[in-house]
């Protein structure tokens, strides 16, 4: 299975996935790395794996649609099954979509649906629930509205800051996102309307 990655800024889900390809914990290959800020982090982390980038500026492009082409035809001529976004800030459009729906995944930093879209962790905080966490779903045309594949909770503490709430999802994001990425390099996860299903 070949993956792209699509993040655009730290990383650190990027190298949650790459060292769990590289301890043989995910029966894939890491392909290539997208990501539309070149200053980004994560494209130092990418060249530490030896992992290929693509970087993009958006606003060199009259559209979403027109950078997403352009992506759509460097992912096809790499042969990429899956995309995984960790990370990335940007909404999507049908000329990414269409073409990967149902091979492209997307980490979340709340329980969907509760608290989509930016800053997931300040929304949670800010409303005051008592427990949030992690989604990983697909990615559909919607703003963190595709299927839900699998979630993990994570308990808000009443001394929680941004900062500390964000480093406990964090580390569930770590074991999150890499389990996912095994149950579909393994062919385990199917997809049926909104319904997601992890076979044995
Ligand atoms: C993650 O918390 C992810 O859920 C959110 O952005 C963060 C990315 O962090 N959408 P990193 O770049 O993987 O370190």
């Amino acid at each position: 299975l070949k993956i792209a990655v699509f993040a655009s800024g730290n990383g650190s889900n990027f190298q949650a996935v790459a060292e769990a390809v590289q301890a043989g914990r995910i029966p894939a290959r890491i392909e290539l790395v997208v990501c539309d800020k070149p200053s980004a982090y994560v494209l130092e982390r990418a060249r530490s794996f030896g992992i290929d980038t693509y970087v993009f500026s958006p606003k060199q492009y009259a559209s979403r649609e027109a950078y997403e082409a352009e992506i759509v035809a460097e992912l096809q001529s790499r042969g990429i099954d899956l995309i995984v976004m960790a990370g990335y800030m940007r909404l999507v459009t049908q000329v990414l979509v269409e073409p990967y729906y149902g091979r492209m995944i997307n980490i979340h930093p709340a329980l969907l649906p509760a608290f989509p879209g930016i800053n997931g962790i300040g929304q949670a905080l800010e409303y005051g629930v008592k427990l949030t966490g992690a989604t990983v779903h697909f990615v559909d045309g919607g703003t963190d509205t595709g299927p839900i594949i699998a979630q993990k909770a994570v308990p808000v503490a009443s001394e929680d800051t941004l900062e500390s709430l964000g480093a406990r999802i964090q580390q569930a994001e770590y074991e999150l996102l890499p389990q996912v990425v095994s149950w579909i390099a393994e062919g385990r996860v199917t997809l049926e309307g909104r319904k997601v299903t992890i076979n044995n």
